[in-house]
């Protein structure tokens, strides 16, 4: 089967299109997803997870229609319906393949309203908003939160979702040309991280959800009130987020909790999503779909800032 792989080291690596890999077959409870299309998260190609599977095959977010199911699965899904799906970070196979094996608990009903390819750019975006405003931040009605990174696809759903379920309040950081389209989603206020005054003009924010990282999440701890809370989940993590520690920010601002988090699977999550997004509560990601046989220039496009929309690889057309 069409597979992407990553050959090399995590240092000095290359993304190729290979027709070696055989195609899976579901053991226990597992399901064969016949993938439709796969989102790239550019920088997975830095998480230490790639290179410990066997296969280094990319891809954690798919859209396409149930193959085939292992003996032992006994939940709702039948064969032929559309579904999306996170895989693990640690899934022994990626999702940007002609089939992919996913378990249960990461897939759900496809959203109706929306192609394959605008699915499968979803699962990772939304539901690592979804954490960020529920779990993480425990956002409740009405509370103010920054975004930063709020026109790319982590920060656009974070945006809809917490203005959307919770009536929040929510500030956005992105480049001037992004401003109408992070409006359009929801936020009050769009500032542009370039200008050097931006932390200077927003106070007291109950929630910062960062999706950049270094200078800009230094700037964040100035916005947020004494008891507040910085989320951030931007790529590479910083260096405390996996030793137990804290950021040096935080013995200027001792009441501020700060934490990183790595997004799970949550097929129930996604199925919520699916129905807001089928009912017009939030719109899809825009994505720019490129054919299986264009998977190294889609991941070439998926690496540079400003584009226009997600990269989608798609195995199948519609
Ligand atoms: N920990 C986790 O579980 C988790 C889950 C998902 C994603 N992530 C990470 O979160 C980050 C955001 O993901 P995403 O999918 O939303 O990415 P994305 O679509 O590329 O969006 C990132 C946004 O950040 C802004 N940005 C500001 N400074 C930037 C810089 N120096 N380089 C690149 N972008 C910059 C850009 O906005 P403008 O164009 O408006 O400037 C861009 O739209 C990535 O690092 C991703 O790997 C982590």
């Amino acid at each position: 089967m069409k597979a992407v792989q990553v050959l090399g080291t995590r240092e000095n690596h290359r993304i190729v299109l290979s027709d070696t890999l055989l195609r899976p077959s579901p053991t226990g409870h597992q399901i064969l997803i016949k993938v439709h299309a796969a989102g790239i998260t550019a920088d997975e190609v830095i998480w230490p997870e790639l290179y410990a599977s066997t296969h280094r095959v990319p891809g954690h977010d798919i859209s396409g229609t149930i193959e085939a199911v292992g003996p032992e699965y006994d939940g709702p899904l039948s064969l032929g319906q559309s579904v999306y799906a996170m895989l693990a970070a640690d899934s022994p196979q990626g999702g940007q393949s002609e089939y992919a094996i996913a378990m249960p608990n990461e897939v759900a009903i496809k959203p109706l309203s929306i192609s394959h390819a605008q699915a499968a750019a979803l699962p990772i975006p939304a539901l690592t908003a979804w954490e960020a405003v529920f779990s993480r931040m425990k956002l409740t009605q009405g509370s103010k939160a920054l975004v930063t990174g709020a026109s790319g696809a982590v920060g656009a759903m974070f945006v809809q979702i917490a203005k959307k379920l919770l009536s929040a309040e929510v500030i956005g950081l992105a480049s001037p040309s992004k401003y109408d389209f992070v409006q359009e989603l929801g936020a009050t206020k769009v500032l542009d991280y370039g200008s050097l005054d931006w932390c200077d003009k927003i106070h007291g924010v109950d929630a910062v959800f960062d999706t950049v990282g270094g200078e800009v999440l230094t700037k964040a701890w100035k916005t947020v009130k004494q008891d507040g809370v910085i989320v951030t989940v931007g790529d590479p993590a910083p260096s405390w987020a996996f030793n137990g520690g804290q950021p040096e920010e935080s013995q200027t601002y001792p009441g501020v909790k700060c934490l990183h988090f790595i997004v799970s699977p949550d097929g129930d999550a996604l199925t919520h999503v699916a129905s807001l997004i089928d009912d017009g509560a939030l719109r899809p990601i825009p994505v720019q779909v490129f054919e299986a046989k264009e998977a190294v220039e889609a991941w070439k496009y998926a690496s540079h800032r400003g584009r226009k929309g997600k990269a989608v690889i798609q195995f199948l057309s519609e």
